[in-house]
């Protein structure tokens, strides 16, 4: 078998409502997920064992061993092979990054199912697919919203890498109420208008351990139909008219914060996108 690539597109939590948590300390979540087009690659080559490599621009500090969920996906699919990672999401972001990559390596390893995919994080099983859905659960609950317009945005990392288990402990309100009207958009400006009512729980306990997030949104505030932050932090999205106001706010952005990521881009749209 040749060299087999796959391609790991950014989780973008464009709503995230925390409404309970478990006796196990799991939060329950309710939360509209969509995918961009941006993210991580993978390179398969099989032989008689397991190694991976990691490599891109956000490779430092990504480990290549069996503690990376890649190997563990891998292991799990009883695959054996030379496994390349490019990285070029930055990690512990909240834009899926590693759960990105082990859904694409269960993907193109022949063991996209969902206990497989929960058995490696509760943000697995939403990125085996990267049609848009309303996400529920710890992340296993998963509805396709495959009506939800394709919106052009800009991502922006303020720096700090943001454990996930830090933030939810650090959240003091637990049980917040779940998203209402999910999925009624028929068209672009009803979905802007419907996520501009919705929030993500996780913003103040984030920002307080990483204030840096209060600037990021700031900054795309500036222009933006719509500033949040995605999943656990510090990885902030704008939701622009067109692809060429987000590329200009991204140019502004970028200017200022020269050390920031600052990514201009796309979420996949109303057609289920093929992402092998
Ligand atoms: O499942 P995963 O290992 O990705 O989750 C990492 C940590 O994030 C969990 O141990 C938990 O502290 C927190 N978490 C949570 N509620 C979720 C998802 C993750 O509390 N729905």
């Amino acid at each position: 078998m040749a060299t087999e690539e796959s391609f790991a597109p950014a989780k973008i939590n464009l709503t995230l409502h925390v409404t309970a948590q478990r006796p196990d300390g799991y939060h329950m979540l309710d939360s509209l997920v969509v995918f961009a087009a941006v993210g991580d690659r993978l390179a398969f080559d099989p032989g008689p064992r397991l190694s991976l490599a990691v490599t891109g621009p956000f490779a430092a500090g990504v480990p290549a061993d069996g503690s990376n969920l890649v190997w563990r996906a891998a292991e799990l699919a009883g695959w054996t092979g030379h496994i390349t990672l490019e990285k070029n999401l930055p990690h512990g972001a909240g834009i899926g990054g590693g759960s990105a990559d082990a859904a694409a390596a269960l993907r193109m390893l022949g063991q996209p199912d969902l206990d497989s995919a929960e058995a490696l994080g509760a943000d697995v099983p939403v990125c085996l697919s990267a049609v848009a859905k309303r996400v529920q659960g710890i992340g296993e609950i998963l509805t396709p919203l495959s009506n939800t317009p394709a919106l052009d945005l800009v991502l922006v990392n303020p720096g700090g890498h943001l454990p996930t288990p830090t933030v939810f402990g650090a959240l003091e309100d637990k049980m917040n109420d779940p998203m209402e009207g999910v999925g009624t958009w028929s068209d672009r400006g009803w979905l802007v208008d419907w996520l501009c009512r919705q929030r993500n729980d996780l913003t103040a306990p984030a920002i307080r351990l990483a204030p840096q997030i209060a600037t990021a949104l700031a900054a795309l505030e500036h222009d933006a139909e719509l500033a949040r932050m995605s999943g656990s932090g510090a990885t902030c999205f704008g939701i622009y008219p067109d692809a060429e106001q987000a590329r200009s706010a991204a140019a502004r952005i970028a200017a200022q914060h020269p050390d920031w990521w600052v990514q201009p881009t796309r979420s996949i749209g109303a057609r289920p996108a093929a992402i092998s």
